[in-house]
């Protein structure tokens, strides 16, 4: 049995992105195994360090894991901040983070470009609490979507890293989990390689999005007037219509549009209208669930309460043993 560990920041509604990177590797994996799945708000404050409205987003995100079948019997879901012990743990990794190597960091490098007036130390020490995070569980696998492999990467160097510092054998090395399958990337709407929350409303389709709102934007994506000859290299835009499509809708769906691509006859409208009613289809119960739990406030708190006590256990052992290998001792 391993330790799984994995969480999405609250910083907008859960997107197709989300799932097929994070949520659902994870939902396979909370039958077999001890798994935890929080909600990032302590990270969200990198990006948004005043949220309109933090608990709002916070309660979404979780009706939201509930709302796609993650299981509170089964795994510990839980609030990033009601769990304290990850903020000591992170105080304590990032006396062994060295500002080289978290200045290099591609998701810090972009983060400076998009948000300039607002290069904060959270910022910069993101990976740190990431690695907090998974480290506090002393988890193996992370199921993460393929632009977390870095981050994982600077996980594995800080775990190992105490450990030769400390002289010991006890942070094992967490890696992104896709079931040996490569890490996905679910592209946008817009063209863009990544579908996401924070830069193009339009270019996401999220999974509490009514039928009208996906028909919109999935009508509105990208496309071009169409290849001139046949098998032509797919530019980027087509080339996520087809990716989307190979997510949401079957296999000879995929193969029907990607032969009449092929042979020069493709009309993106067509493609368009069945890409948007596959991912109606799939959204559906998820969106029927959210609102279903949205209402239901006894049920979010025992949730919310039950995933707090379990994580702080376990995080609060971790604690306990890292404070001891540093050598904080009780007088
Ligand atoms: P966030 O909120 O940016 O993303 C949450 C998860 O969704 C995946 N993801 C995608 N996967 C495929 N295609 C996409 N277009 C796409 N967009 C997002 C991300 O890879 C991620 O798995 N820093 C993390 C949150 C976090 C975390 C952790 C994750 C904080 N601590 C510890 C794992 C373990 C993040 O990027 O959140």
């Amino acid at each position: 049995m391993e330790t799984v560990v994995s969480g999405i920041r609250p910083t907008g509604n859960l997107h197709l992105g989300n799932y097929f990177g994070a949520l659902k590797n994870f939902l396979k994996m909370q039958q077999e195994h001890h798994c935890f799945f929080f909600v990032a708000d302590y990270h969200s404050l990198t990006t948004h360090p005043t949220p309109f409205d933090l608990h709002k987003n916070i309660k979404q995100v979780l009706v939201e894991y509930l709302a796609c079948g993650l299981d509170p019997e089964k795994a510990t879901i839980y609030i990033q901040s009601d769990v304290p012990e990850t903020t000591e743990l992170y105080l304590l990794l990032n006396m062994n983070a060295y500002m080289g190597e978290l200045e290099r960091c591609t998701s810090f490098k972009e983060k400076i470009k998009t948000q300039q007036n607002n290069v904060n130390a959270g910022l910069l020490t993101y990976p740190v609490l990431m690695a907090a995070d998974v480290l506090l569980h002393r988890a193996t696998k992370v199921p993460v979507g393929k632009d977390q492999e870095q981050h994982l990467e600077m996980m594995r160097t800080f775990a190992n890293r105490f450990n030769r510092i400390y002289n010991v054998e006890y942070f094992p090395e967490p890696h992104a989990f896709n079931f040996g399958e490569a890490l996905v990337k679910i592209p946008g709407l817009d063209g863009s390689t990544k579908m996401s929350k924070s830069e193009n409303e339009n270019s996401a389709i999220f999974l509490a999005d009514e039928p009208a709102a996906i028909r919109k934007k999935v009508m509105r994506a990208l496309t071009d007037e169409g290849p001139k000859t046949p098998n032509e290299k797919k530019p980027q835009a087509i080339e996520n219509i087809f990716n989307l499509m190979s997510a949401l809708s079957s296999k000879e769906t995929y193969d029907h549009f990607n032969e009449l691509y092929n042979t020069c006859q493709i009309r993106y409208g067509d493609m368009k209208k069945q890409l948007a009613e596959d991912a109606i289809k799939f959204t559906e119960p998820f969106r029927a669930r959210i609102s279903e739990l949205m209402s239901d406030k006894e049920y979010l708190h025992k949730v919310v309460r039950m995933g707090a006590e379990k994580a702080r256990e376990s995080a609060g052992k971790t604690v306990r043993e890292v404070r001891e290998i540093i050598g904080f001792k009780s007088f």
